[in-house]
């Protein structure tokens, strides 16, 4: 019922989103990723676009329709979710990277498939790191936007999330306790815990399209108050 009484308050911000999993290509037929399903990202977009927001969804492959009034860029490997990313970054008010980013690719990507070779048992693929896309994003000297990260933890959430949050130079970061059964990669639920500068927030299980609508209002209020 609440989205009768949503108020389109937010028709003056434009946020960019990132969702999903991002997919590194080993040859034509093969690839790495993860399990992100990217329904936070997408609850996320939804809750916001409905407040009026402009919305630019950068999204990795995901088996989820383009929520209503969001402007989406499909992506696959990380190279060019980061392509995406800093091109709208600059022309947005607030940057939410939700996407699970692979942390490297293969080092090179073969042009043909891949044989086994007789008499190998083994394969060694090299592996090289992506671009941190947030840390990109935060790092902009000029029309930088307030930048928010996630952060996917099994143990010491906050001391992993505020290096994050101090390495990176965000705004803020929402952290995932990824070992808790019900919650974080392809869950219908999710529990967040947030941190910032000086404060922090704990948002307990819900729904992810709830805590999408609650992550929104903090992600406004910090967003008004550090333009104060
Ligand atoms: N992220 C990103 N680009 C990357 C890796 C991560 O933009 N190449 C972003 C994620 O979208 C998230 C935040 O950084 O908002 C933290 O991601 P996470 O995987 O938790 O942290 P990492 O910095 O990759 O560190 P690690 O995986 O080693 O814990
Ligand atoms: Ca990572």
């Amino acid at each position: 019922a609440e989205a009768f009484f949503q108020p389109a308050d937010l028709c003056n911000v434009k946020i960019a989103i990132t969702a999903g999993p991002t997919r590194e290509a080993i040859d034509p037929v093969r690839y790495l990723t993860n399990h992100s399903s990217g329904k936070m990202g997408y609850a996320i977009a939804e809750a916001a676009a409905k407040r009026g927001a402009q919305i630019t969804l950068i999204s990795g492959p995901v088996n989820l329709p383009a929520p209503a009034n969001v402007a989406r860029i499909n992506t696959e490997s990380a190279e060019q979710m980061h392509q995406a990313a800093l091109e709208a970054a600059t022309n947005h008010d607030i940057f939410i990277s939700c996407a699970a980013v692979a942390d490297f690719r293969p080092a090179e990507i073969a042009s043909q498939k891949m044989k086994k070779k007789s008499g190998e048992d083994e394969m060694i693929l090299r592996l090289i790191k992506n671009p941190d896309i947030v840390a990109s994003v935060a790092g902009l000297t000029r029309q930088r936007p307030f930048t928010v990260g996630f952060a996917a933890e099994t143990q010491d959430i906050e001391q992993y999330a505020r290096g994050k949050l101090s390495r990176k130079n965000l705004d803020l970061i929402c952290a995932n306790d990824v070992s808790q059964q019900g919650q974080g990669f392809n869950s219908d639920s999710n529990a967040l815990h947030l941190f910032w500068a000086d404060g922090d927030k704990a948002l307990p299980l819900a729904p992810k399209h709830d805590l999408g609508q609650q992550l929104i209002s903090e992600i406004i209020a910090l967003y008004k108050e550090k333009l104060d």
